[in-house]
C-alpha cells in the first residue's frame, strides 16, 4: 500500500543565543492510511517540533526546517505555497494539542468554532454546519450536544474540552490526525477514555493517527507502530508489540523500565534512566562510539533499531550526559 505520510530526513533547528538547537536532526518514518503511530520519548527530544514541522508551523525566527521531505499522499508539503498548505491544515490533517484551552478561542462559542472551519473547508451552509456540529459532538460523547453549542470553552471541563478538540479535528473528514500529548493534562481515568475514543473514531473512519506521548505504556496499548525519539533522532521503530516485548535500543529499554507495565505480575521498582539527555545545542556525539547520528539497522521485519558498526562495545547511538 502507498504510504499516506512519508517523512524523509527531516531536520529542524532553532537559532538561539545558546547556539543552534538541533531539535529534529534527520528523522525518517512512514505512516500507512488508517494506521496509528506512536511517537515517544522524554520531554525535549523533538516530538512536538517534528510534528509541527509536518504541519509547517515552525515559527521563524528562531526555527527553520533545513532539510528533508514530508510527502503527504506523495506531495511534498515542504514545497507547497503557504496558501495551499492552509488548505491541508484542518482539512486533510487535523490536530489535537495537550492543552485545549490554548487552542480553543475563549471568546467564541464552541458552536461557532466548530461551524466556522466546516463552512470554510467544506463549503457548508450555516444550517448544515450546525447540524453536523451537533452530530460531531454526539459522536465524541458530549451529552445534550445541541444545547452546548452556544456555550464557551470555559463552561466545559478539561476532558470535555479535549472531546471538542477531537470533534474539531475530525470535522472536515481528515486523512490524518496529529495528537500532541492529547491526554497529558487530564487525570488518569479521563486519559483512558479520550485515548479509547480517538482510537475508535480513527479505526471507524479510516483516519490515520499520530499520537505523541512521553509514556511508552500508553502507545503500546493504542498504536500499531511506534517511533522512539531520542535527542532529535529516531533510535528505534517497529510494531508496538515488538517495541514493547523485544526492545533493542538501551533508551527504549530505559523508557520501558521507567513506566509500569500492564503485564507485570509483581510490583517492581521503576528504574529511571541514568544521566541526562544531551544538550541539543552542542554536538550530540554518542558516548560509546562518538558518532554524530544513529544508523538504523533492521532487527526483524519492520523493526529497526540504532546499531553501531564502528565500535563493537557500542550499544547503538546513545549520547548521554552522565556528569
Ligand atoms: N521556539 C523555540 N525556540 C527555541 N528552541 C525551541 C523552540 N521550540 C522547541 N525548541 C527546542 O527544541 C527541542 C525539542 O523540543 P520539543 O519538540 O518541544 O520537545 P518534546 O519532545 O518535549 O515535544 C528542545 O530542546 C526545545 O528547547
Ligand atoms: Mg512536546
Amino acid at each position: 500500500m502507498a504510504a499516506l505520510l512519508e517523512v524523509k530526513n527531516l531536520r529542524t533547528h532553532f537559532y538561539t543565543i545558546e547556539g543552534e538547537v538541533k531539535a529534529v536532526d534527520g528523522v525518517s518514518y512512514d505512516l500507512q492510511p488508517g494506521e496509528i503511530l506512536g511517537l515517544v520519548g522524554e520531554s525535549g527530544c523533538g516530538k512536538s517540533v517534528s510534528a509541527m514541522s509536518v504541519m509547517r508551523l515552525i515559527p521563524w525566527p528562531p526555527g527553520k526546517i533545513l532539510d528533508g521531505e514530508v510527502l503527504f499522499d506523495g506531495v511534498d508539503l515542504l514545497q507547497l505555497e503557504e496558501e495551499e498548505m492552509r488548505k491541508i491544515r484542518g482539512k486533510e490533517i487535523g490536530m489535537v494539542f495537550q492543552e485545549p484551552m490554548t487552542s480553543l478561542n475563549p471568546v467564541l462559542t464552541i458552536g461557532k468554532q466548530l461551524t466556522e472551519t466546516m463552512e470554510l473547508h467544506l463549503g457548508l451552509t450555516p444550517e448544515e454546519a450546525t447540524n453536523r456540529a451537533i452530530e460531531l459532538l454526539e459522536m465524541v460523547g458530549i451529552p445534550d450536544a445541541g444545547s452546548r453549542l452556544p456555550q464557551y470553552p470555559h463552561q466545559f471541563s478539561g476532558g470535555m474540552r479535549q472531546r471538542v478538540m477531537i470533534a474539531m479535528a475530525m470535522s472536515c473528514n481528515p486523512r490524518l490526525i496529529i495528537a500532541d500529548e492529547p491526554t497529558t493534562a487530564l487525570d488518569v481515568t479521563i486519559q483512558a477514555q479520550i485515548l479509547d475514543l480517538m482510537q475508535d473514531l480513527c479505526r471507524q473512519n479510516g483516519v490515520a493517527l499520530i499520537v505523541i506521548t512521553h509514556n511508552l505504556g500508553v502507545v503500546a496499548r493504542y498504536a500499531d507502530r511506534v517511533n522512539v525519539m531520542y535527542a532529535g533522532n529516531v533510535v528505534e521503530r517497529g510494531s508496538a508489540q515488538e517495541i514493547y516485548h523485544n526492545p533493542q535500543h538501551p533508551y527504549t529499554k530505559g523508557l520501558l523500565n521507567s513506566v509500569p507495565r500492564l503485564d507485570d505480575t509483581v510490583k517492581k521498582k521503576l528504574d529511571p534512566i541514568q544521566g541526562l539527555p544531551p544538550s541539543l545545542s552542542k554536538p550530540c556525539l554518542c558516548q560509546f562510539c562518538g558518532e554524530p547520528q544513529p544508523t538504523l539497522v533492521e532487527v526483524s521485519k519492520d523493526h529497526l533499531a540504532a546499531r553501531c558498526n564502528a565500535d563493537p562495545n557500542c550499544v547503538g547511538w546513545f549520547p548521554r550526559d552522565l556528569g
